[in-house]
């Protein structure tokens, strides 16, 4: 039997009850779930629950998590200090409907650690903040073009899924409107020669360049900071706005995200993810002079106004909870959790190249404070640094790497993305990632 059907035989060994549920959901569910990157090979597991940095799937195997619900959890699953604010407010009403204390106090937080969040409106999902930000450029400047990043992601609305996946040029998906796509071009990340074409092409017609600082679904790839700096003057120059899509970044790389930590404020800013500490919450912050536009009492006109919400479930009291009580957490202990995270990211990312390079494989753990992710550099390749680096390097065996992490070594991503610590993790944690690689590039058939 080769290396790839004993991972598999493994595998299917010990998630016998998964695959069962995976067999019925798929009757009702397409694909058995909600969320295609949650969809790994032969079939994921399902979980049954989660503590700390552990997941347990429906057959008792317990798994080192490091995909952390979508990178969305910096403290680990559940922390003590949550679980005592979550119980202490559903008595007292999760969805109000109404204006409440929690949404005003969980945007001072904001307003006070994110440099460019002037002004704050909340929404639910990482999606719906990033299709506000794009109304709202559009609404604030009066004009349509976006630039993007060619292999960006920003959720699943319809203004920005394009250019998503290589190749770029083909829509990534049936449904959408092409006349959509066509106000959105595309700039190759951290190209300043490039992007400099793209935007003097557009420059007419430019309503904002939007990117993530990190690219995260893109291969986990850190922007230089003097793409930054370029892309803040070009805009500026042109009156585009910048907008920073931190909903990864935001919270994680420092208090006040990728826009502190490289010293660049944008104009409008999306947040998610650590905003809601595991519950859904999102986020459009910016300029209040841009904000401003979405204040229906200050415009009635259908004319005047950006008519973003923030939706049915905006503000809800369980989920602001879950926000201020992860955030005061941050604030409190600032200095030593992005010290330690990144310390730990740093170490991860050295020790798992080392191993790789001393049982003959070359790769690249590319990432910035808690993010990572390790590709496999094809012959032609010596590191990864943008998304068609990613798209070109040795992707089966990347896959065969995490799938084996999951089925002999207890350790979890999904295979090809992300990867993010939590203050859950330590690092024995490390250690442990660092063994089980050096066991798949000893077994693996190259
Ligand atoms: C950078 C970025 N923007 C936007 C989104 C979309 O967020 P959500 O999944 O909450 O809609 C994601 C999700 O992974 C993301 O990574």
């Amino acid at each position: 039997m080769d290396a790839k059907k004993t991972v598999d035989s493994l595998y299917r060994a010990k998630t016998k009850k998964s695959y069962r549920m995976f067999l019925d959901a798929s009757k009702i569910m397409p694909g058995g779930q909600s969320h295609n990157a949650r969809f790994f090979e032969p079939y994921p597991f399902y979980t049954a629950k989660a503590r700390g940095k552990y997941i347990w799937d429906l057959d008792g195997n317990r798994y080192t998590d490091y995909w952390m619900g979508h990178t969305a959890l910096i403290f680990g699953h559940s922390p003590a200090f949550l679980v005592k604010a979550l119980r202490g407010q559903v008595p007292n009403g999760l969805l109000y409907g109404t204006p409440n204390r929690f949404a005003y106090e969980l945007a001072a937080i904001v307003n006070k650690a994110v440099p460019g969040a002037e002004s704050v409106r909340f929404c639910t999902t990482g999606a719906e903040a990033t299709m506000y930000a794009v109304r709202l450029a559009r609404g604030f400047t009066n004009k349509k073009t976006i630039v993007k990043i060619a292999g960006g992601w920003h959720g699943y609305n319809s203004a920005l899924t394009v250019g998503v996946s290589s190749p770029y040029e083909v829509p990534e998906s049936r449904g959408l409107v092409s006349d959509d796509d066509a106000r959105v071009k595309l700039a190759a990340f951290n190209d300043i020669e490039g992007t400099k074409e793209v935007l003097a092409e557009n420059e007419v017609d430019l309503a904002a360049v939007i990117l993530e600082p990190v690219m995260g679904a893109g291969g986990v790839l850190p922007a230089d900071a003097e793409y930054l700096r370029f892309l803040r003057d070009a805009c500026s120059k042109v009156g585009a706005l910048l907008i920073f899509d931190e909903i990864i970044t935001g919270f994680r790389l420092a208090l006040g995200g990728a826009q502190e930590y490289y010293g660049v404020k944008p104009d409008i800013t999306t947040l998610g993810k650590i905003l809601g500490g595991g519950l859904p919450v999102s986020a459009v912050a910016g300029r209040g002079d841009i904000l401003e536009l979405i204040d229906a009492n200050l415009h009635k006109e259908k004319t005047e106004r950006v008519w973003i919400g923030g939706g049915t479930f905006s503000e809800n009291a369980l989920c602001m909870k879950a926000g201020i009580s992860t955030l005061e957490r941050l604030v409190e202990h600032k200095k030593e959790i992005y010290t330690h995270l990144a310390k730990m990211g740093e170490k991860l990312r050295k020790s798992v190249d080392k191993t790789f390079d001393e049982q003959g494989y070359r790769t690249h753990t590319t990432g910035i404070g808690s993010l990572f992710a390790t590709h496999f550099l094809s012959e032609n390749q010596n590191k990864i640094t943008s998304p068609s680096d990613v798209n070109s390097s040795d992707r089966a065996t990347e896959k065969q790497y995490y799938f084996s992490l999951i089925a002999k070594h207890g350790i979890y991503f999904i295979p090809g993305h992300i990867g993010a610590l939590s203050t859950s993790h330590s690092e024995s944690d490390i250690s442990k990632l660092v063994v089980a690689s050096r066991e798949f590039a000893k077994h693996v058939s190259k």
